[in-house]
């Protein structure tokens, strides 16, 4: 029998998993190994819902967002015996490489399960629009969901100019501002309300009146959801009362930002680490996360990866202020 590697997504989906599950089952049978496919992340390895994958499996879904092999977040495997039954299931398929697609949840679980059965060994791929993993300056998803964002704003930039009106848009991210950051500077906003700083509205006022005075047609702000004015519709209503001469809207982009074809960079993020992560893995490298620095694939522990992600670059926060004039 062929060693056998194992793999599956975990968490939030992101644009690019199957460009990366594609990778993973190819270079797998590349290397010699038998991929095996686990649904809906630790609830299926829990659930023995495992099955052989092909080179044909995996044909024609690099352009497809979503993930084949279905997400999912488990309760059942923060329990030990949840983690124990998964174990079980690996054992009886005889898996004992793992490649785990996810965020900062799939490696903290991953890393609980390698303490406890260290007979098994992982890799982990990042797999998050967030872009919240430290150890990697891209994670696989985030360029698609600041270009699904970008294009919803430049669509609402068009009623709002021909209305007068401010917009205040919200995109995903409960813990980073990463997605606000680059959509803001992409999509030409005022302003961005980010978790990583306190936000001012009496700043964001005064840039308002600047424009208003100029007559500007129209104003976007973006709003990250884990900003502590508490999201768009909240800021909306702070804004409205100390600008009330301004028409104001708020729009939530939500799970959009989530679906739909991934962009070339992630199918060729996804592809890239894909590969090296079964590539660790056959090297015999374990409880880490491949990752993309300065155009070199580096490995990172998974209790770093987790435990912080980079800041955000200062020079962007600095140009939403200085492009806003
Ligand atoms: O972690 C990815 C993410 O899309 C976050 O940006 C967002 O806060 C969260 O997942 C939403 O989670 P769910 O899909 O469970 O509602």
């Amino acid at each position: 029998m062929k060693p056998r590697i194992g793999v599956f997504c975990s968490g939030g989906d992101s644009p690019g998993m199957n460009a990366a599950l594609r990778a993973v089952v190819r270079t797998a049978l590349y290397l010699g190994y038998e991929p095996i496919g686990v649904f809906r992340g630790y609830e299926g390895m829990i659930a023995g819902e495992i099955t052989p994958l092909d080179a044909s499996a995996v044909s024609g879904i690099i352009q497809r967002g979503g993930t084949i092999l279905r997400s999912g977040r488990s309760a059942a495997f923060l329990t030990p015996e949840g983690r124990k039954k998964a174990y079980e299931n690996l054992q009886k398929w005889h898996i004992a490489k793992l490649v785990a697609i996810g965020g900062d949840g799939t490696f903290k679980g991953a890393a609980t399960f390698l303490a406890e059965y260290p007979d098994i060994q992982i890799i982990g791929l990042p797999g998050t629009i967030d872009n919240d993993l430290y150890g990697t300056e891209l994670t696989i998803g985030f360029d698609t969901a600041v270009n699904i964002a970008v294009e919803a704003i430049d669509r609402l930039r068009d009623t709002a100019a021909a209305m007068g009106r401010l917009f205040l848009v919200e995109v995903m991210g409960r813990d980073a501002g990463f997605i606000a950051l680059h959509t803001a500077v992409a999509s030409g906003a005022e302003a961005v309300l980010v978790p990583e700083t306190p936000t001012d509205f009496d700043a964001i006022v005064q840039v308002l009146e600047r424009g208003w005075k100029r007559h500007k047609t129209s104003s976007i702000i973006v709003v990250a959801e884990g900003d502590e004015a508490g999201g768009a519709l909240k800021a909306a209503q702070e804004l409205q009362k100390r600008f009330p001469h301004y028409e104001i809207r708020a729009t939530v982009l939500g799970h959009i930002q989530r679906g739909g074809a991934p962009t070339a960079t992630d199918r060729l993020l996804g592809s890239l680490l894909g590969s090296a992560a079964v590539e660790r893995l056959h090297e015999g490298a374990s409880g880490a996360m491949v990752g993309l620095q300065k155009g070199e694939i580096v490995l990172t522990p998974f209790s770093q990866a987790v435990k912080t992600h980079a800041p955000l670059n200062p020079l962007l926060l600095k140009l939403v202020e200085i492009l806003s004039l």
